[in-house]
């Protein structure tokens, strides 16, 4: 008899074939999702509502990973989400079998492969190593070491005009009280031979193509981490007269996306020079002041952007002097709710909600570019389902999408549908994704971890 190893036990698992090897389970139980490389066997399974990954595994890193993508989940780092720990598995003659981890599939999430297509935009890249380096820093500010970054052990979703990153495999993490420097830059050095090998893969299989270059990617993630980390948590020194250069770097790390938990300020007796150094906690900061404001869960730059409709909602409808907590919820009763009530049940799949109201901000402004007039948001919804959502590929994921593995055509190898549909082949390009196309017209936002832009701007400021 296997055991269930869970903090929320789950009875709908016990039909499940527990002596058989993950690899010989019956394709119908099976959900055919994109996924990444990995050394053990991994599938994903549908359990009621949800969408499991199962991963096969030795059991002291089992329980070492479910242990630590507990500590992660716990610290509200951008991780999958551990469900439990199946151990004690025999087969049928009474062989033992590896247990097999359980975590949450993450929905949304696009694998790195779906992402890097020929002719990908510079941009597109270089936001997915932002978002990359963004995770390092954080898991290296609460104290993980990785030991085996890399591209299949990260997961991406779309985050308004960026991506925000997801560690996934944690197998090989270690969790400290704190980093050393020389912890980090190991942790580093796997990172740049794995994703040296990474990038390489991409190129060879013609994803990858020039003006991108492994090398000069691999260094563009180094240069921008050391950059990142030097921001979040070095010393700065200054004369007293410079002050205001304390509330600079605040907003610096704010708008980064960062809170700071204590600056430590020292001054020298009878020296005029001050010496500042942040201790910054966890990314996070426009997501938590939406979800505190409206409840709703998104992501950083998606809740960037939904504060700053909130903002202009609330100037607009001349509520400037009411409180913040009521205009948001008049918000979300007046501008959120109705246009997601626009969304057919069927189209829901395609994009998070938080997504789709930022990429249906950009749809209204180009229309109303066009029509030189103010397009009313429902409207605007209307004809953003119509032209775009409707013509867009399902990357959702979710359990709305789900397409059971029968072995349907779409299955790049019928026999294995944990490899994914064909759109993840070379010959099928995917569909234009108009929101792309728009975003290369767009005016140039400005990139979200430009770290020299932000410390010209508070010069300026
Ligand atoms: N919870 C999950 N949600 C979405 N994808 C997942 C999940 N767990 C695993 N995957 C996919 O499976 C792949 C392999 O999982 P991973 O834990 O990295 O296995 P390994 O330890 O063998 O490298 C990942 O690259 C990812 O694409
Ligand atoms: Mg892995």
């Amino acid at each position: 008899m296997p055991r269930f190893i869970s903090t929320t036990p789950d009875s709908r698992l016990l039909p499940f074939p527990w002596s058989t090897p993950l690899a010989d389970w019956p394709i119908n139980l099976l959900v055919a999702l994109p996924r990444g490389l990995s050394r053990h066997v991994v599938r994903f399974i549908q359990v009621g509502d949800s969408v499991y990954a199962a991963k096969e595994v030795v059991e002291h890193l089992a329980n070492h990973e479910y242990r630590l993508l507990t500590d992660l989940h716990r610290l509200g780092t951008p991780s999958v989400e551990p469900i439990g720990i199946i151990t004690e598995r025999m087969d049928h003659d009474c062989n033992p079998l590896d247990p097999i981890l359980l975590t949450r599939h993450l929905e949304f999430a696009l694998p790195y492969r779906s992402l890097f297509s020929p002719g990908v935009r510079q941009e597109t890249v270089s936001r997915l190593i932002d978002a990359m380096v963004v995770l390092i820093a954080r898991l290296h500010l609460i104290g993980f070491k990785w030991g085996d970054i890399s591209l299949s052990n990260i997961l991406f979703r779309r985050d308004a005009g960026a991506f925000a990153a997801y560690l996934v495999d944690a197998e090989t993490g270690e969790m400290h009280d704190r980093l050393t420097d020389g912890q980090r830059l190991q942790d580093m050095e796997i990172a740049r031979t794995n994703l040296f090998g990474d990038f390489l893969d991409l190129q060879a299989a013609g994803r990858l193509q020039a003006p991108f270059d492994p090398l000069a990617l691999v260094s563009m993630v180094m240069t921008r981490y050391a950059e990142l980390w030097q921001e979040l948590t070095g010393a700065e020194e200054f004369s007293v007269s410079e002050m205001d250069r304390i509330e600079g770097r605040v907003r610096r790390l704010n708008a980064l996306g960062f809170d700071v938990a204590e600056m430590d300020i020292q001054t020298d007796d009878g020296s005029s020079k001050i010496r500042i150094q942040p201790k910054v906690v966890d990314a996070g900061h426009h997501q938590r002041r939406l979800m505190r404001l409206t409840g709703l869960d998104t992501e950083e730059n998606q809740a960037r952007r939904l504060l700053n409709d909130l903002d202009t909602y609330r100037f607009r409808s001349g509520q400037t002097k009411a409180d913040e907590a009521v205009v948001a919820h008049r918000w979300l009763t007046e501008q959120f709710e109705p246009v997601m009530q626009q969304v057919p049940a069927a189209l829901r799949a395609k994009r998070e909600p938080a997504q789709l109201f930022h990429e249906l901000l950009d749809y209204r402004w180009y229309k109303s570019q066009r029509e030189h007039r103010d397009v009313p948001l429902v409207e605007a919804a209307k004809g953003y389902v119509r032209d775009v959502l409707q013509g867009l590929p399902d990357e959702a994921m979710n359990k709305d999408a789900l397409i059971p593995a029968d072995g349907s055509p779409q299955l790049v190898n019928p026999f294995d549908p944990s490899q994914g549909y064909v759109e993840e082949g070379d010959d099928e390009p995917l569909p234009p994704d108009p929101w792309e196309s728009a975003a290369d017209a767009a005016p140039e936002p400005s990139p979200f971890l430009d770290i020299a832009a932000l410390r010209a701007k508070a010069a300026s400021s």
